[in-house]
């Protein structure tokens, strides 16, 4: 969840559109008020070069109107139209991504294009910038779903109460495509796939998910959701859920959502959502058919970085892997890095949208 916070400061930093043509033409403007000599010898130069230049200009106008219309036409672009559009079989997989972390979202898309499921992803658009981009590249397979978080609002009051209100998105995303009759696989997307994780979630229950717990359990441990732990909750990940389109998935996200207005973000609690999910399934598990997936194949990176053993014991068994337990992008990075699980160095042409 600390990469997700990370995500928002780093959105909050940068500028997404750091070449805003209008301010250009207000700043050629501002000489004029002063008119001395120097001032209309530039004006006249700068007519010169514009004339000179005037061919390439409405090129670059024609260019940019038409990248207008598409990018217009990608706003209006509904979750209801993109869910139809990538679902296959019923099923899509999404994720939901801000500009700075478009190399995870290529790494990860990757590694499903080798499991040979990329046809089914949406990305969910945190801002304009990742929607133009991505449906640019690989037309439809982009989603804005308003309002767009407000990174103006979120800085003002704290970054951490920003990313608090950006994550209380995600079960309202989940319960949309849900409610539309789909089911949904949702990934953060510091992960990579190893193997196919489809096979792996057979047998009609509602809601699959994975412990974040790094102890390691038998290779035939219970499916069932794990026992509360300290904080009287357990701690299943938020990073990879797959909801079918039943009543007992719903009322998981309803509890959700509620169990987020419940308990508004407070500076002791760390923002995030990963413990309203958990009090969502404690609370809805009588009535809910939970299914924890197995550790050996969904192992929480607090395990799989950190035990040798055990990863050399479950050998041929991993299916998704979790880049998290580790502070910082760069680190996360070097970290794939280091197990060849960065894959955008090169393979970039095996991604549908290509090198970025
Ligand atoms: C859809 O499901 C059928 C039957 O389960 C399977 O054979 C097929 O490969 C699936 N198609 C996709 C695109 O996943
Ligand atoms: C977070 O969401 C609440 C409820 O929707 C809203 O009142 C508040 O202004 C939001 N805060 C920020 C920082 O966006
Ligand atoms: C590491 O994995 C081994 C093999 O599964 C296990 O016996 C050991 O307890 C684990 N170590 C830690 C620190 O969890």
């Amino acid at each position: 969840m600390s990469f997700l916070h990370q995500r928002t400061q780093v959105n909050l930093l940068s500028d997404p559109y750091p070449i805003n043509p209008h301010n250009l033409f207000q700043n050629y403007q501002r000489p004029t008020s002063i008119l001395n000599k120097t001032t209309l010898l530039i004006l006249l130069s700068l007519i010169l070069i514009l004339g000179f230049f005037s061919p390439y200009k409405s090129i670059s106008q024609t260019l940019l109107s038409s990248s207008k219309d598409s990018n217009s036409k990608w706003r209006r672009y509904t979750l209801d139209q993109a869910v139809s559009f990538v679902a296959k079989n019923g099923t899509v997989i999404v994720c939901a991504v801000s500009e700075p972390y478009l190399p995870f979202l290529n790494n990860w898309l990757i590694s499903i294009a080798r499991q040979k499921h990329e046809e089914k992803v949406l990305v969910i658009a945190e801002d304009y910038a990742t929607l133009y981009k991505v449906n640019k590249r690989w037309p439809g397979h982009a989603v804005l779903i308003p309002p767009v978080p407000d990174a103006q609002t979120a800085h003002k009051f704290g970054s951490q109460v920003g990313f608090f209100n950006f994550t209380s998105r995600r079960p309202h995303h989940l319960l949309s495509i849900v409610e539309l009759g789909y089911n949904v696989m949702y990934n953060d997307v510091d992960m990579v796939w190893l193997a196919d994780p489809f096979p792996y979630l057979q047998g009609n229950h509602d809601v699959y998910f994975t412990d974040d717990m790094a102890a390691v359990k038998p290779i035939d441990h219970s499916h069932d959701l794990p026992p509360p732990g300290k904080k009287g909750r357990p701690y299943i990940c938020s990073c990879m859920i797959f909801l079918c389109p039943t009543s007992g998935a719903k009322l998981v996200l309803k509890k959700w959502i509620e169990e987020l207005q419940l308990q508004p973000w407070s500076k002791a609690q760390k923002a995030n959502d990963q413990p309203a999910f958990n009090w969502a399934l404690l609370k809805t598990k009588e009535q809910v058919d939970l299914y924890l997936l197995p550790q050996a194949a969904f192992p929480t990176g607090g395990l799989y970085f950190r035990n040798k053993t055990w990863v050399k014991e479950t050998k041929g068994k991993h299916v998704i892997i979790h880049n998290n337990y580790i502070l910082g992008f760069e680190k996360k990075i070097k970290r794939f890095r280091d197990y060849g699980f960065w894959l955008v160095d090169d393979h970039a042409d095996e991604s549908p949208l290509g090198r970025l």
